[in-house]
Protein backbone atom coordinates (compact mmCIF):
# COMPACT_ATOMS: atom_id res chain seq x y z
CA UNK A 1 0.00 0.00 0.00
CA UNK A 2 1.24 3.47 -1.22
CA UNK A 3 2.14 6.24 1.50
CA UNK A 4 2.13 9.76 1.59
CA UNK A 5 5.43 11.46 3.06
CA UNK A 6 4.17 15.50 3.78
CA UNK A 7 6.74 18.22 5.24
CA UNK A 8 4.26 20.37 6.70
CA UNK A 9 3.99 24.46 7.36
CA UNK A 10 4.21 25.93 3.75
CA UNK A 11 1.44 28.30 2.43
CA UNK A 12 0.28 27.96 -1.25
CA UNK A 13 -0.26 29.22 -3.57
CA UNK A 14 -1.03 29.55 -7.46
CA UNK A 15 -3.87 27.34 -9.55
CA UNK A 16 -5.83 24.21 -8.63
CA UNK A 17 -8.00 22.54 -11.68
CA UNK A 18 -10.59 20.70 -10.49
CA UNK A 19 -10.89 17.26 -11.92
CA UNK A 20 -14.40 15.71 -13.42
CA UNK A 21 -16.89 14.99 -10.93
CA UNK A 22 -16.48 11.10 -9.28
CA UNK A 23 -19.95 10.88 -8.21
CA UNK A 24 -21.46 12.23 -11.45
CA UNK A 25 -19.23 9.70 -13.96
CA UNK A 26 -20.08 6.38 -11.74
CA UNK A 27 -23.75 6.83 -12.32
CA UNK A 28 -23.49 7.51 -15.66
CA UNK A 29 -21.45 4.47 -16.76
CA UNK A 30 -23.80 2.47 -14.72
CA UNK A 31 -26.70 4.13 -17.54
CA UNK A 32 -24.28 3.93 -20.61
CA UNK A 33 -25.51 0.20 -20.80
CA UNK A 34 -29.39 1.41 -21.00
CA UNK A 35 -28.63 1.59 -24.82
CA UNK A 36 -26.70 -0.96 -27.46
CA UNK A 37 -25.15 1.95 -28.94
CA UNK A 38 -21.73 3.74 -28.29
CA UNK A 39 -21.05 6.33 -25.56
CA UNK A 40 -19.01 8.61 -25.05
CA UNK A 41 -17.93 10.58 -21.16
CA UNK A 42 -15.55 13.36 -21.07
CA UNK A 43 -13.68 14.97 -18.69
CA UNK A 44 -13.83 11.66 -16.61
CA UNK A 45 -11.42 11.58 -13.64
CA UNK A 46 -9.01 8.86 -13.25
CA UNK A 47 -10.02 7.12 -10.09
CA UNK A 48 -9.54 3.86 -8.54
CA UNK A 49 -13.56 3.95 -8.18
CA UNK A 50 -13.57 4.76 -12.21
CA UNK A 51 -11.11 1.93 -12.65
CA UNK A 52 -13.52 -0.56 -10.73
CA UNK A 53 -16.62 0.57 -12.46
CA UNK A 54 -15.32 -0.15 -15.86
CA UNK A 55 -14.64 -3.24 -15.04
CA UNK A 56 -17.83 -4.37 -13.76
CA UNK A 57 -19.44 -2.76 -17.21
CA UNK A 58 -16.84 -5.35 -18.73
CA UNK A 59 -17.83 -8.06 -16.58
CA UNK A 60 -21.46 -7.14 -18.09
CA UNK A 61 -20.05 -7.43 -21.47
CA UNK A 62 -19.29 -3.99 -21.94
CA UNK A 63 -16.11 -2.46 -23.90
CA UNK A 64 -14.53 0.33 -22.19
CA UNK A 65 -11.75 2.48 -23.47
CA UNK A 66 -10.19 4.76 -21.60
CA UNK A 67 -7.33 8.10 -23.22
CA UNK A 68 -6.77 10.17 -20.43
CA UNK A 69 -9.92 11.68 -19.57
CA UNK A 70 -11.83 10.48 -22.80
CA UNK A 71 -14.09 7.19 -22.52
CA UNK A 72 -15.73 5.79 -24.84
CA UNK A 73 -18.30 2.81 -23.61
CA UNK A 74 -19.50 0.11 -26.34
CA UNK A 75 -22.56 -1.30 -24.73
CA UNK A 76 -23.90 -3.56 -27.47
CA UNK A 77 -23.06 -6.81 -25.82
CA UNK A 78 -23.87 -5.80 -21.84
CA UNK A 79 -26.19 -8.57 -21.60
CA UNK A 80 -25.51 -9.85 -18.31
CA UNK A 81 -27.01 -9.97 -15.65
CA UNK A 82 -24.80 -10.76 -12.82
CA UNK A 83 -22.39 -8.33 -10.79
CA UNK A 84 -20.20 -10.51 -9.21
CA UNK A 85 -19.77 -10.29 -5.40
CA UNK A 86 -15.79 -9.63 -5.52
CA UNK A 87 -16.66 -6.46 -7.81
CA UNK A 88 -19.73 -5.11 -5.98
CA UNK A 89 -17.95 -5.43 -2.91
CA UNK A 90 -14.78 -3.83 -4.48
CA UNK A 91 -17.57 -1.19 -5.47
CA UNK A 92 -19.78 0.19 -2.93
CA UNK A 93 -21.60 2.37 -5.48
CA UNK A 94 -22.44 -0.37 -8.04
CA UNK A 95 -25.18 -0.93 -6.79
CA UNK A 96 -27.05 1.41 -9.11
CA UNK A 97 -26.00 -0.82 -11.89
CA UNK A 98 -29.52 -2.85 -10.40
CA UNK A 99 -31.46 0.09 -11.86
CA UNK A 100 -29.58 0.36 -15.65
CA UNK A 101 -29.46 -3.42 -15.50
CA UNK A 102 -33.24 -3.87 -15.03
CA UNK A 103 -33.80 -1.18 -17.64
CA UNK A 104 -32.21 -2.99 -20.38
CA UNK A 105 -32.45 -6.55 -19.39
CA UNK A 106 -35.89 -6.82 -17.03
CA UNK A 107 -34.10 -9.21 -14.63
CA UNK A 108 -31.00 -9.08 -12.55
CA UNK A 109 -28.87 -11.04 -9.94
CA UNK A 110 -26.60 -8.84 -8.17
CA UNK A 111 -24.88 -8.98 -4.52
CA UNK A 112 -25.30 -7.16 -1.35
CA UNK A 113 -22.80 -4.85 -1.54
CA UNK A 114 -22.68 -4.61 1.66
CA UNK A 115 -21.61 -1.89 4.29
CA UNK A 116 -18.16 0.13 4.01
CA UNK A 117 -15.50 2.71 6.05
CA UNK A 118 -18.49 5.32 7.02
CA UNK A 119 -21.32 2.92 7.76
CA UNK A 120 -23.87 0.04 6.71
CA UNK A 121 -25.00 1.15 3.15
CA UNK A 122 -28.30 -0.32 3.58
CA UNK A 123 -30.41 -0.62 0.25
CA UNK A 124 -33.78 -1.00 1.50
CA UNK A 125 -35.23 2.64 -0.06
CA UNK A 126 -33.86 1.35 -3.13
CA UNK A 127 -35.39 -1.70 -3.04
CA UNK A 128 -38.55 -0.17 -2.00
CA UNK A 129 -38.52 1.81 -4.94
CA UNK A 130 -37.80 -0.53 -7.32
CA UNK A 131 -40.65 -2.58 -5.93
CA UNK A 132 -43.20 0.27 -6.64
CA UNK A 133 -42.26 0.12 -10.43
CA UNK A 134 -43.69 -3.27 -9.64
CA UNK A 135 -39.79 -5.15 -9.61
CA UNK A 136 -40.46 -8.85 -8.42
CA UNK A 137 -37.48 -8.68 -5.69
CA UNK A 138 -36.09 -11.68 -3.75
CA UNK A 139 -32.83 -12.19 -1.88
CA UNK A 140 -31.46 -15.41 -1.41
CA UNK A 141 -27.96 -16.21 0.06
CA UNK A 142 -26.02 -12.81 0.06
CA UNK A 143 -27.80 -11.84 -3.91
CA UNK A 144 -30.53 -9.63 -4.34
CA UNK A 145 -32.80 -11.46 -7.73
CA UNK A 146 -34.85 -8.65 -9.47
CA UNK A 147 -37.96 -9.82 -12.38
CA UNK A 148 -38.82 -6.55 -14.00
CA UNK A 149 -40.96 -8.46 -16.60
CA UNK A 150 -43.61 -6.57 -15.29
CA UNK A 151 -42.33 -3.38 -14.68
CA UNK A 152 -44.17 -0.12 -14.61
CA UNK A 153 -44.58 3.57 -14.00
CA UNK A 154 -45.61 3.94 -10.48
CA UNK A 155 -45.91 7.10 -7.92
CA UNK A 156 -42.46 6.49 -5.76
CA UNK A 157 -41.79 7.95 -1.71
CA UNK A 158 -38.69 7.78 -0.90
CA UNK A 159 -38.39 7.56 3.04
CA UNK A 160 -34.97 8.94 2.60
CA UNK A 161 -33.66 11.60 -0.29
CA UNK A 162 -31.11 8.99 -1.34
CA UNK A 163 -28.92 9.96 -3.48
CA UNK A 164 -28.18 6.18 -4.60
CA UNK A 165 -32.08 5.47 -4.62
CA UNK A 166 -33.08 8.39 -7.07
CA UNK A 167 -30.31 7.16 -9.81
CA UNK A 168 -31.62 3.58 -9.43
CA UNK A 169 -34.97 4.51 -9.44
CA UNK A 170 -34.54 6.46 -12.64
CA UNK A 171 -32.63 4.38 -14.47
CA UNK A 172 -34.77 1.43 -14.21
CA UNK A 173 -37.89 4.25 -14.98
CA UNK A 174 -36.69 5.52 -18.09
CA UNK A 175 -37.46 2.59 -20.14
CA UNK A 176 -40.56 1.25 -18.11
CA UNK A 177 -44.01 1.98 -19.85
CA UNK A 178 -45.87 4.67 -18.13
CA UNK A 179 -44.61 7.79 -16.08
CA UNK A 180 -43.07 7.85 -12.94
CA UNK A 181 -42.76 10.27 -10.11
CA UNK A 182 -40.35 10.60 -7.58
CA UNK A 183 -41.31 12.19 -4.57
CA UNK A 184 -38.63 12.93 -1.73
CA UNK A 185 -35.99 12.74 -4.35
CA UNK A 186 -32.48 13.77 -3.86
CA UNK A 187 -31.10 17.11 -4.97
CA UNK A 188 -27.54 17.04 -5.33
CA UNK A 189 -25.94 18.64 -8.49
CA UNK A 190 -25.29 14.84 -9.80
CA UNK A 191 -28.80 13.77 -9.89
CA UNK A 192 -28.64 16.98 -12.62
CA UNK A 193 -26.46 15.19 -14.39
CA UNK A 194 -28.29 11.87 -14.70
CA UNK A 195 -30.76 13.78 -15.59
CA UNK A 196 -29.27 15.45 -18.81
CA UNK A 197 -27.29 12.26 -19.93
CA UNK A 198 -30.39 10.37 -19.99
CA UNK A 199 -32.19 13.19 -21.74
CA UNK A 200 -29.58 12.84 -24.36
CA UNK A 201 -29.99 9.37 -25.10
CA UNK A 202 -33.74 10.49 -25.65
CA UNK A 203 -34.72 9.70 -22.53
CA UNK A 204 -37.97 12.03 -21.27
CA UNK A 205 -37.08 13.33 -17.18
CA UNK A 206 -37.93 16.29 -15.93
CA UNK A 207 -37.10 17.68 -12.27
CA UNK A 208 -33.67 16.90 -11.18
CA UNK A 209 -32.02 19.20 -8.67
CA UNK A 210 -35.82 19.94 -6.70
CA UNK A 211 -37.24 17.40 -4.87
CA UNK A 212 -39.81 15.93 -7.15
CA UNK A 213 -38.69 14.01 -10.61
CA UNK A 214 -40.87 13.12 -13.46
CA UNK A 215 -39.78 10.28 -15.95
CA UNK A 216 -42.15 9.66 -19.05
CA UNK A 217 -40.88 5.46 -19.89
CA UNK A 218 -39.59 5.45 -23.59
CA UNK A 219 -38.87 2.54 -25.54
CA UNK A 220 -35.44 2.67 -25.96
CA UNK A 221 -32.91 4.84 -25.99
CA UNK A 222 -29.78 5.78 -28.37
CA UNK A 223 -25.89 6.93 -27.67
CA UNK A 224 -24.82 10.22 -26.68
CA UNK A 225 -21.59 12.18 -26.36
CA UNK A 226 -21.12 13.72 -22.53
CA UNK A 227 -19.03 16.32 -20.70
CA UNK A 228 -19.17 15.43 -16.75
CA UNK A 229 -19.58 18.81 -14.31
CA UNK A 230 -16.13 19.36 -12.01
CA UNK A 231 -16.14 17.73 -8.56
CA UNK A 232 -17.89 20.00 -6.11
CA UNK A 233 -16.19 17.34 -3.55
CA UNK A 234 -12.76 18.10 -4.80
CA UNK A 235 -13.47 21.78 -5.03
CA UNK A 236 -14.51 22.19 -1.52
CA UNK A 237 -11.46 20.07 -0.12
CA UNK A 238 -8.99 22.77 -2.06
CA UNK A 239 -10.77 25.58 -1.01
CA UNK A 240 -10.75 23.82 2.76
CA UNK A 241 -6.83 23.07 1.84
CA UNK A 242 -6.25 27.00 0.92
CA UNK A 243 -7.81 28.59 4.01
CA UNK A 244 -6.15 26.55 6.54
CA UNK A 245 -2.51 26.52 5.13
CA UNK A 246 -2.73 30.27 4.52
CA UNK A 247 -1.57 31.85 0.89
CA UNK A 248 -3.64 32.70 -2.35
CA UNK A 249 -5.06 29.65 -4.07
CA UNK A 250 -7.30 29.83 -7.18
CA UNK A 251 -9.28 27.31 -7.71
CA UNK A 252 -10.41 26.61 -11.46
CA UNK A 253 -13.48 24.47 -12.81
CA UNK A 254 -15.21 25.20 -9.97
CA UNK A 255 -19.54 26.09 -9.81
CA UNK A 256 -19.97 28.13 -6.70
CA UNK A 257 -23.47 27.83 -6.76
CA UNK A 258 -22.83 23.40 -5.87
CA UNK A 259 -20.84 24.57 -2.70
CA UNK A 260 -23.15 27.77 -1.55
CA UNK A 261 -22.83 26.16 2.14
CA UNK A 262 -19.16 25.49 1.66
CA UNK A 263 -18.70 29.05 0.97
CA UNK A 264 -21.01 30.45 3.31
CA UNK A 265 -18.71 28.80 6.22
CA UNK A 266 -15.80 29.74 4.99
CA UNK A 267 -16.59 33.52 4.56
CA UNK A 268 -17.43 33.39 8.73
CA UNK A 269 -13.81 31.64 8.97
CA UNK A 270 -12.11 34.88 7.93
CA UNK A 271 -10.58 34.00 5.18
CA UNK A 272 -11.41 36.23 1.85
CA UNK A 273 -13.21 34.85 -1.67
CA UNK A 274 -13.46 36.23 -4.93
CA UNK A 275 -16.33 34.05 -6.65
CA UNK A 276 -16.24 33.85 -10.57
CA UNK A 277 -18.49 32.13 -12.69
CA UNK A 278 -15.74 29.15 -13.10
CA UNK A 279 -12.91 29.39 -10.41
CA UNK A 280 -13.00 30.83 -6.29
CA UNK A 281 -10.11 32.98 -5.54
CA UNK A 282 -8.92 32.45 -2.32
CA UNK A 283 -6.81 34.54 0.29
CA UNK A 284 -6.25 33.13 3.79
CA UNK A 285 -3.90 34.12 6.51
CA UNK A 286 -3.72 30.64 7.39
CA UNK A 287 -5.21 31.50 11.37
CA UNK A 288 -8.77 31.49 11.14
CA UNK A 289 -12.03 32.03 13.60
CA UNK A 290 -13.89 28.50 14.44
CA UNK A 291 -17.32 27.65 12.60
CA UNK A 292 -19.27 27.66 15.70
CA UNK A 293 -21.56 24.87 14.39
CA UNK A 294 -21.45 22.29 10.92
CA UNK A 295 -24.39 19.98 10.65
CA UNK A 296 -23.73 18.10 7.24
CA UNK A 297 -27.53 17.55 5.80
CA UNK A 298 -28.75 16.30 2.12
CA UNK A 299 -27.88 18.80 -0.36
CA UNK A 300 -27.89 21.67 -0.82
CA UNK A 301 -27.11 21.86 3.01
CA UNK A 302 -23.29 21.04 4.24
CA UNK A 303 -21.92 17.97 2.16
CA UNK A 304 -21.30 14.99 4.39
CA UNK A 305 -17.97 14.56 1.78
CA UNK A 306 -16.63 18.15 3.37
CA UNK A 307 -17.45 16.98 6.78
CA UNK A 308 -13.59 15.37 7.20
CA UNK A 309 -12.13 18.40 5.43
CA UNK A 310 -13.47 21.07 6.92
CA UNK A 311 -12.81 19.06 10.77
CA UNK A 312 -9.07 19.50 9.78
CA UNK A 313 -9.59 23.19 9.47
CA UNK A 314 -11.22 23.60 12.31
CA UNK A 315 -8.26 21.60 14.48
CA UNK A 316 -6.45 24.97 13.48
CA UNK A 317 -8.76 27.32 14.19
CA UNK A 318 -8.99 29.84 17.02
CA UNK A 319 -11.84 28.70 19.10
CA UNK A 320 -14.29 25.64 19.62
CA UNK A 321 -16.74 24.25 16.59
CA UNK A 322 -19.15 21.57 16.82
CA UNK A 323 -19.40 19.60 13.79
CA UNK A 324 -22.64 17.18 13.81
CA UNK A 325 -22.52 14.04 11.27
CA UNK A 326 -26.35 13.48 9.95
CA UNK A 327 -25.96 11.28 7.21
CA UNK A 328 -23.52 8.58 7.65
CA UNK A 329 -23.19 6.46 11.45
CA UNK A 330 -19.44 6.02 11.49
CA UNK A 331 -17.86 8.91 9.69
CA UNK A 332 -15.43 10.26 12.21
CA UNK A 333 -12.53 7.29 12.21
CA UNK A 334 -10.03 10.44 11.20
CA UNK A 335 -10.80 12.02 14.58
CA UNK A 336 -8.11 9.53 16.45
CA UNK A 337 -5.82 10.36 13.86
CA UNK A 338 -6.22 13.97 14.21
CA UNK A 339 -5.38 13.42 17.53
CA UNK A 340 -1.85 11.95 17.39
CA UNK A 341 -1.38 14.83 15.59
CA UNK A 342 -2.55 17.15 18.65
CA UNK A 343 -5.66 18.04 18.09
CA UNK A 344 -8.38 18.52 20.76
CA UNK A 345 -11.34 16.91 19.82
CA UNK A 346 -14.02 14.72 21.96
CA UNK A 347 -16.83 12.91 19.81
CA UNK A 348 -20.29 12.35 21.82
CA UNK A 349 -22.69 10.30 19.50
CA UNK A 350 -22.95 12.40 16.39
CA UNK A 351 -21.09 15.81 17.11
CA UNK A 352 -17.39 16.25 17.12
CA UNK A 353 -16.55 19.03 19.66
CA UNK A 354 -13.42 20.34 18.29
CA UNK A 355 -11.14 22.98 19.85
CA UNK A 356 -8.53 24.77 17.70
CA UNK A 357 -5.17 24.05 18.84
CA UNK A 358 -2.75 26.91 17.34
CA UNK A 359 -0.27 24.29 15.55
CA UNK A 360 -0.70 20.08 14.86
CA UNK A 361 2.33 18.14 14.88
CA UNK A 362 3.12 15.83 11.91
CA UNK A 363 3.62 11.87 12.98
CA UNK A 364 2.29 8.13 11.44
CA UNK A 365 -0.93 8.36 10.28
CA UNK A 366 -3.45 5.82 8.55
CA UNK A 367 -5.94 6.40 6.56
CA UNK A 368 -9.48 4.67 7.17
CA UNK A 369 -11.62 5.75 4.01
CA UNK A 370 -11.75 8.34 1.18
CA UNK A 371 -12.57 11.76 3.02
CA UNK A 372 -10.94 10.63 6.15
CA UNK A 373 -7.81 10.41 4.28
CA UNK A 374 -8.18 13.67 2.47
CA UNK A 375 -8.35 15.30 6.19
CA UNK A 376 -5.71 13.61 6.98
CA UNK A 377 -3.69 15.32 3.81
CA UNK A 378 -4.89 18.73 4.82
CA UNK A 379 -3.88 18.12 8.47
CA UNK A 380 -0.44 17.19 7.74
CA UNK A 381 0.19 20.20 4.82
CA UNK A 382 -0.66 22.20 7.50
CA UNK A 383 1.23 20.28 10.81
CA UNK A 384 4.85 21.36 11.59
CA UNK A 385 7.36 18.46 10.72
CA UNK A 386 7.32 14.93 8.77
CA UNK A 387 3.68 13.36 8.67
CA UNK A 388 3.35 10.12 7.23
CA UNK A 389 0.06 8.81 5.45
CA UNK A 390 -0.56 4.98 5.44
CA UNK A 391 -3.18 3.49 3.05
CA UNK A 392 -3.48 6.15 0.24
CA UNK A 393 -5.27 3.92 -2.00
CA UNK A 394 -8.72 5.28 -0.19
CA UNK A 395 -7.36 8.66 -1.20
CA UNK A 396 -6.54 7.43 -4.49
CA UNK A 397 -10.53 6.45 -4.87
CA UNK A 398 -11.51 10.10 -5.30
CA UNK A 399 -8.30 12.36 -5.95
CA UNK A 400 -6.94 12.28 -9.24
CA UNK A 401 -3.08 13.12 -9.89
CA UNK A 402 -3.43 15.14 -5.99
CA UNK A 403 0.10 15.15 -5.05
CA UNK A 404 1.33 16.70 -7.97
CA UNK A 405 -1.42 19.44 -8.15
CA UNK A 406 -0.37 20.41 -4.32
CA UNK A 407 3.70 20.08 -5.44
CA UNK A 408 2.65 22.77 -8.12
CA UNK A 409 1.40 25.04 -5.52
CA UNK A 410 4.01 24.69 -2.89
CA UNK A 411 3.24 21.70 -0.83
CA UNK A 412 5.95 19.33 0.33
CA UNK A 413 4.02 15.89 -0.39
CA UNK A 414 5.86 12.57 -2.19
CA UNK A 415 4.47 9.17 -2.78
CA UNK A 416 5.99 6.35 -1.03
CA UNK A 417 5.57 3.18 -2.74
CA UNK A 418 5.61 0.00 -0.19
CA UNK A 419 7.00 -2.69 -2.59
C1 LIG B 1 -23.71 9.06 -2.44
O1 LIG B 1 -23.71 7.86 -1.68
C2 LIG B 1 -22.24 9.40 -2.67
N1 LIG B 1 -21.61 8.33 -3.42
C3 LIG B 1 -21.53 9.57 -1.32
O2 LIG B 1 -20.18 9.97 -1.59
C4 LIG B 1 -22.23 10.71 -0.56
O3 LIG B 1 -21.62 10.84 0.71
C5 LIG B 1 -23.72 10.36 -0.38
O4 LIG B 1 -24.32 10.13 -1.69
C6 LIG B 1 -24.48 11.48 0.31
O5 LIG B 1 -24.37 12.65 -0.41
C7 LIG B 1 -21.79 8.28 -4.77
O6 LIG B 1 -22.51 9.08 -5.35
C8 LIG B 1 -21.06 7.20 -5.51
P1 LIG B 1 -27.27 7.96 0.13
P2 LIG B 1 -25.10 7.03 -1.46
O7 LIG B 1 -28.00 6.82 -0.45
O8 LIG B 1 -25.92 7.11 -2.67
C9 LIG B 1 -28.92 5.86 4.08
C10 LIG B 1 -17.82 9.89 -1.37
O9 LIG B 1 -17.07 10.10 -0.40
N2 LIG B 1 -29.61 4.92 3.17
O10 LIG B 1 -27.77 9.35 -0.12
O11 LIG B 1 -24.75 5.69 -0.92
C11 LIG B 1 -27.41 5.64 4.03
O12 LIG B 1 -27.03 4.57 4.89
C12 LIG B 1 -19.11 9.09 -1.17
O13 LIG B 1 -17.63 10.31 -2.54
C13 LIG B 1 -30.51 4.02 3.71
O14 LIG B 1 -30.72 3.95 4.92
O15 LIG B 1 -25.74 7.92 -0.29
C14 LIG B 1 -26.88 6.96 4.51
O16 LIG B 1 -26.92 6.98 5.92
C15 LIG B 1 -19.28 8.61 0.27
N3 LIG B 1 -31.15 3.14 2.88
C16 LIG B 1 -27.89 7.95 3.93
O17 LIG B 1 -29.07 7.20 3.62
C17 LIG B 1 -30.93 3.17 1.51
O18 LIG B 1 -31.56 2.36 0.79
C18 LIG B 1 -27.40 8.66 2.66
O19 LIG B 1 -27.14 7.68 1.71
C19 LIG B 1 -30.01 4.11 0.98
C20 LIG B 1 -29.37 4.99 1.83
Amino acid sequence: MDKYLISGGKRLYGDFFVQGAKNAVLPLFAASILTKERVVIDNCPSLLDVTNMANILESLGATVTREGNYVEINPKNADNIEIPGSLAKELRSSIFLLGSILGRQRCAKIAYPGGCDIGLRPIDIHLKGLETLNVDIKDQNGYIYCDATKIRGGNVVLDYPSVGATENVMMAAVTAKGTTIINNAAREPEIVELQQFLNAMGAKVKGAGSSIISIEGVSSLHGAEYTTMPDRIVAGTMLICAAMCGGSVTVHNCRSNHIQALISKLQQSSCKLDIFSDRIELVSTGRLFSIESIETQPYPGFPTDLQAPIMAMQAVSCGTSIITENIFETRFKHVPELIKMGAKIKVSSRSAFVRGVPRLVGTNILAEDLRGGACLVLAGLKAEGTTEISNISHIDRGYENWEHQLTALGADITRRSNN
